[in-house]
């Protein structure tokens, strides 16, 4: 593939929104999907704690802990040559104060070799943002349905359709923006909000659920890719229908060694 950009930096990304020219950004966890994600031309790689859900099959992102994600994080990197990879800090791993924040981003910076790290939650994390990047790491904020707090939320359901949560979600985005956010991850909010908070920013926007008025799209690979059957959310679009797909291969592997026609001759030594 012939790439304007050979390697994309969060610098790339700012300049990738002021040429008007759209992020694409997906997430992996391990080391084969990512270098065949990577190799496909993807912008940015998110290791996402949604591995938590896709990855072991947690009901929620919440039990996913440091360590796993640097596991999951340091097999991306391994594979990846253009992607900038942002990790996902866990749940649990920072929200305690800024201290801590910073402790679980060196470990992921250390122990991973990712390039920067996303957070959820708006006015109440800017310490910690602000203290991260004073350490040199890049930091990605995330708003609107943050999964980490589903058990306050109670549901799934899109965020800030009110006025009033509307304004805070504005308000916390100029807030990270100001804090010195490099990018900002907006989840399942009514599309116009987020084009709205696109345009009050300078920097870039990504959405997943958030319509087309923002700087960039993320899904999980898992969903597009149609591993996930059960999962089928509106804003989700399939390139792919990979759980049928396999189902079907496996089948036809165990057809084939029940009958005694895998392996043959050509097929051993
Ligand atoms: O964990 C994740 O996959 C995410 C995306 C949904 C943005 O945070």
């Amino acid at each position: 593939m012939n790439h304007k950009y050979k390697k994309i930096t969060t610098r790339v990304l700012q300049e990738m929104k002021e040429n008007g020219e759209k992020i694409a950004m997906l997430t992996a966890y391990d080391y084969t999907l990512a270098k065949i994600v990577d190799g496909a031309g993807i912008d940015v790689i998110l290791v996402g704690d949604s591995a938590s859900n896709v990855m072991a099959g947690h009901i929620t992102t919440l039990p996913i802990t440091l360590d796993q994600m640097i596991y999951h994080a340091s097999s991306v990197v391994r594979a990846v040559e253009r992607a900038l990879v942002i990790v996902d800090l866990p749940f649990g791993s920072y929200q305690g104060n800024s201290k801590t924040a910073l402790d679980s981003t060196i470990r992921i910076m250390k122990e991973s070799g990712a390039h920067a790290v996303k957070l959820e939650g708006g006015a109440e994390v800017r310490e910690s943002v602000v203290r991260i990047i004073s350490s040199g790491v890049p930091v990605m904020g995330h708003l609107g349905l943050t999964p980490q707090s589903i058990y306050k939320f109670g549901t799934y359901n899109v965020r800030a359709r009110e006025e009033e949560e509307a304004e805070k979600l504005l308000a916390d985005a100029l807030v990270l923006q100001e804090a010195g956010c490099f990018g900002l991850v907006m989840e399942k909010i009514p599309a116009e909000l987020a084009a709205k908070v696109t345009a009050s920013l300078s920097i870039p926007t990504i959405g997943i659920g958030a319509g087309s008025g923002v700087d960039g799209q993320v899904l999980v690979l898992h969903d597009m890719l149609g591993l996930t059957a059960e999962f089928s959310p509106r804003f989700l679009r399939r390139y792919l229908n990979l759980a049928e797909e396999i189902n079907g291969a496996v089948g036809n592997y165990v057809k084939d060694v029940k009958s005694k026609d895998f392996p043959n001759v050509g097929e051993q030594y």
